[in-house]
């Protein structure tokens, strides 16, 4: 289960809200495994916060970039000098807003995974990508882009992430079935790279509240989650981590 900030936060609220995190995730079987990624600024507190904690904290992006003149960009190394875990990569909102293409977000996790990071791949289409029937074109090259640039190893220590981008931050969650299917195409592609690569955790995002968790968890292909607004209270963003556990002891 994984908390996605997004530019969220300051710091007197964080410190709260990964206390809380930290307490309540404690409580969880050791399987569920729980992470929050904050906004860089904040990766020093989660550090500090989190430390000997069972959660672990990750960055929202990182550059394509090992370090030199590019401004305003941050590199996976520096935020592995703040004990990072997790670094998303290709978040729709960066492919919308800044432009990133499926190479560079590959660029992206190559980045990362040479840091020590783990990748979270996001891939998802738009409601009209999905009306004109292109759901799968669409995120198949996404995902196909980061496949082909790592090896066997480096794909079987990715996270993938399905966030139809039609259900991210609007209230509308995909059907849980309409997940699998997606979500069982996504493992098809994963398989075809190799049979350690099939295992690779694969998370659904896109309004998960505690109310439909359990029901999307419950889906044979969907391992997790990413969650964005939920995650921003300690109280749904643990019911959610719950709703994991019930599913995984079922
Ligand atoms: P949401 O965001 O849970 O607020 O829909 C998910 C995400 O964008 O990662």
């Amino acid at each position: 289960m994984v908390g996605n900030w997004k530019m969220h936060g300051r710091i007197h609220d964080n410190a709260t809200l990964l206390i809380e995190v930290a307490a309540g995730a404690s409580a969880l079987q050791k399987s569920v495994h729980v992470g929050v990624c904050v906004p860089c600024p904040y990766l020093a507190q989660s550090q500090a916060l989190l430390s000997g904690s069972v959660v672990k904290w990750g960055i929202q992006d990182v550059s394509a970039h090992t370090g030199g003149a590019y401004t305003g960009e941050v590199a996976a190394e520096m935020a592995a000098d703040f004990g990072v875990t997790y670094a998303i990569v290709g978040h729709s909102e960066r492919r919308a807003y800044h432009r990133e293409s499926p190479e560079l977000v590959a660029t992206k996790a190559q980045r990362a995974l040479e840091a020590g990071l783990t990748p979270i791949v996001c891939v998802g289409e738009s409601l009209e990508e999905r009306e004109a029937g292109k759901t799968e074109q669409i995120i198949g090259t996404q995902l196909e882009a980061v496949l082909n640039v790592l090896t066997e190893e480096q794909a079987a220590s990715i996270v993938v992430a399905y966030e139809p981008v039609w259900a991210i931050g609007t209230g509308k969650t995909a059907r849980p079935g309409q997940a699998q299917d997606v979500h069982a195409f996504l493992r098809g592609k994963l398989q075809a790279k190799g049979a350690s690569v099939a295992n690779v955790p694969l998370l659904y995002g896109g309004s998960v509240k505690p109310e439909n968790a359990e029901e999307l968890f419950g889906q044979k292909d969907i391992d997790g989650g990413l969650i964005g607004g939920a995650s921003l209270k300690s109280k749904d963003f643990l019911a959610i981590c719950r709703a994991a556990q019930t599913v995984m002891l079922h």
